[in-house]
C-alpha cells in the first residue's frame, strides 16, 4: 500500500491579482508550490508527489523542483493541468502508478499546512475511511441568499445553524479506486464540484471530517499572502 499526493497548481490566481501563476509566486522568497510540495513530502507516508502545473509553465516547474531541496525518498512527477481544478486533479490521477492505493489531493494554494494534519488524514484513510476531509468550524455566520447583480442588495433565504457547518481544507484523502470512480461518474453526468470530496459524496459514499488546522488556510486574495508571510516569519523566528 502506497500513498501519493497530487498537488493541483495549474490555476492562474485571478483573485490574487496580476502576476505569475499563483503557485509560482514567492512566499518567504520561495515559490508557494515548493512550500506545498515540502508540506506533503514531510509526511513519511507520502512517497510520490505529482505536481499538476500550469501548462505553459510545466518546464519551469520541473526546473524549480530540481533547484529546491526536497527529501531524497520523494519521487516527483510533473504533468500539465486543465481548464478547471477538477480537470487538473484528473490529469494527476491519470499518471499514478498501479501500486498506489490511496491519494491525497492538496491545493498548491495551501502552502503552510502542518505535517501533523497531513499525517492525520493519511491515518484516517489507512484506517478504512474512503474519503477524509480536514475542516474547521466557522467564525462567521453564513447566510444563504438569492444571488443578484453585483453591488445590489440580495434577499436572504435562510441562516444555516453555524455549529453544524465546517470550512473544508486540503489535503483531502481518498481510497484511490473510490476517487477514480467519482471522477468517472462526473465525466458522464457533467456536473462539476468545488472540492474532491463533493464528487465522492455524489456517489453516495460516506465522507468524514477530521480537525483541520488554522495554518492550512488557502492563499486566495492579497491579504492571505500577508498572513502567510507572517506565519512563515513566526516559524522561522
Ligand atoms: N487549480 C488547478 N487547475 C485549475 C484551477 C485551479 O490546478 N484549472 C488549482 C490552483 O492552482 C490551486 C487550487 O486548484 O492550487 C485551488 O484553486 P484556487 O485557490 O481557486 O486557485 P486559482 O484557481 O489559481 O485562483 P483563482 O480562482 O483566484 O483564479
Ligand atoms: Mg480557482
Amino acid at each position: 500500500h502506497r500513498t501519493a499526493a497530487v498537488i493541483p497548481a495549474a490555476g492562474r490566481g485571478v483573485r490574487l491579482g496580476p502576476g505569475a501563476p499563483k503557485a509560482l509566486r514567492a512566499l518567504g522568497g520561495t515559490p508557494m508550490l515548493i512550500h506545498a510540495v515540502r508540506a506533503m513530502a514531510r509526511s513519511r507516508a507520502v512517497s510520490l508527489v505529482v505536481v499538476v502545473a500550469p501548462p505553459a509553465e510545466a518546464a519551469e516547474v520541473r526546473l524549480l523542483l530540481g533547484e529546491h531541496a526536497l527529501p531524497e525518498r520523494t519521487e516527483l512527477l510533473v504533468v500539465p493541468g486543465g481548464e478547471t481544478r477538477q480537470e487538473s486533479v484528473r490529469a494527476g490521477l491519470d499518471v499514478l502508478p498501479p501500486d498506489i492505493t490511496s491519494v491525497l489531493i492538496h491545493d498548491a494554494a495551501r502552502p503552510l499546512v502542518p505535517v501533523d494534519t497531513v499525517d492525520s488524514v493519511v491515518e484516517a484513510v489507512r484506517d478504512g475511511a474512503p474519503a477524509v476531509v480536514p475542516a474547521l468550524p466557522l467564525a462567521d455566520t453564513v447566510k444563504e441568499v438569492e444571488p443578484g447583480k453585483p453591488g445590489e442588495p440580495e434577499p436572504v433565504l435562510g441562516t444555516p445553524e453555524r455549529a453544524r457547518l465546517r470550512a473544508v481544507q486540503t489535503p483531502q484523502g481518498f481510497d484511490l479506486a473510490t476517487l477514480r470512480q467519482a471522477h468517472d461518474a462526473i465525466a458522464v453526468d457533467g456536473e462539476g464540484a468545488t472540492d474532491d470530496a463533493g464528487m465522492v459524496e455524489r456517489l453516495g459514499v460516506t465522507v468524514v471530517v477530521i480537525p483541520g488546522h488554522e495554518e492550512a488556510f488557502k492563499v486566495t486574495r492579497p491579504l492571505d499572502l500577508v498572513l502567510a508571510e507572517a506565519v512563515l516569519a513566526r516559524r522561522r523566528a
